[in-house]
């Protein structure tokens, strides 16, 4: 059994990359904690329990992160993912915050490796606030993960959210920052470009989507919003390169539920840039080795399309 714990923004692609955690066999989901980012850290916890009640899952515990970054200035991501951060469409029935867990956010991701030395993979979706703020309150937690797989950066200077930034590293350059200084378990991380490359084809998200459950139908209606965005002819040309449907957070939550999912990547030491006008919040890899690092993580490249679209279907059934 895989042992999982995920750190979210729950937005559109948050809830997709849960959705396939939840019905992936052999996976065991110890928590989630929450994390500003594509929406206030209010509507992320209204989120994160919607879709743990649409999965039948709300004994998942679910516990408030950080609501702001350490030194940045807040930013969100409302015009892709809604205001609501999960397409706008509000449930009547959406289950209270008081289901919430008492415990803060970064001391349960820290009690629950403690209590899980070496087995459990963090799953990081979203600015990576918690995860800095986990190491600087224990700095042997990341010795303690079985691995780290994120969701952010970019590999060429093409951004979604600066000229050359991708919006989870942008959110929080100094928490990036901490965690690839000091996270030195085995970190995989998937980039921006690299799941505009791997993108799902829109036939297949038509089929996705068509399935006649109570998922799928929720799945349809958060993202409408996203999709009608992503299929717009700017978005596909200036983002995406006319390939497809990107749900970028589920490729690293992919390669978290399956070894064999990512099939080509570097290894490589990286950093985030802090200081440049144009350039803050961007992932630097050290392919020439001139920064000496001894920590390496590993770039994902490409992917087996064939398994994500099998998760992906699975997620709605
Ligand atoms: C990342 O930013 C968010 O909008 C998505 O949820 C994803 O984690 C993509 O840059
Ligand atoms: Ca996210």
């Amino acid at each position: 059994m895989k042992k999982l714990f995920i750190d979210a923004d729950t937005g559109v692609d948050d809830a997709q990359a849960i959705m396939v955690a939840l019905t992936a066999p052999d996976v065991e989901i110890l928590g989630i904690t929450c994390c500003y980012g594509n929406t206030p850290l209010e509507n992320v916890l209204k989120n994160t329990l919607r879709v743990l009640k649409v999965c039948n899952r709300l004994d998942i515990p679910v516990y408030r992160g950080c609501s702001g970054p350490l030194l940045a200035k807040r930013r969100d991501a409302g015009d892709y993912h809604g205001k609501d951060g999960l397409g706008d469409v509000p449930d009547p029935d959406a289950p209270g915050l008081d289901l919430l867990q008492k415990r803060r956010g970064v001391t349960a991701m820290i009690k629950t490796v403690n209590q899980n030395p070496g087995e459990v993979s963090l799953v990081a979706t979203a600015p990576l606030t918690n995860l800095a703020v986990a190491v600087q309150l224990d700095p042997s937690f990341p010795k303690k993960l079985k691995a780290l797989y994120i969701m952010g950066g970019n590999t060429d200077s093409r951004g979604n959210t600066t000229v050359c930034g991708e919006f989870n590293f942008v959110a929080d350059p100094e928490a990036a920052y901490i965690v690839l200084e000091r996270y030195t378990c085995p970190t995989y991380i998937a980039p921006w470009e690299f799941s505009c490359r791997n993108s799902l084809p829109w036939s297949f998200c038509k089929e996705w989507l068509c399935q006649n459950t109570e998922k799928a139908a929720f799945m349809k209606k958060i993202t409408a919003l996203s999709m009608t965005k992503a299929q717009s002819e700017d978005y596909q040309k200036e983002i995406t390169e006319g390939k497809g449907f990107n749900s970028c957070d589920t490729y690293a939550m992919a390669a978290a539920i399956d070894d064999s999912f990512v099939t080509e990547s570097d290894e490589v030491g990286v950093t985030v840039e802090l200081e440049g006008k144009f350039t803050r919040g961007m992932m630097v890899l050290d392919y020439m080795e001139l920064l000496s690092k001894k920590h390496k993580a590993f770039i994902m490249k490409t992917v087996d399309l064939e398994k994500l679209k099998e998760m992906f279907m699975n997620s709605l059934k």
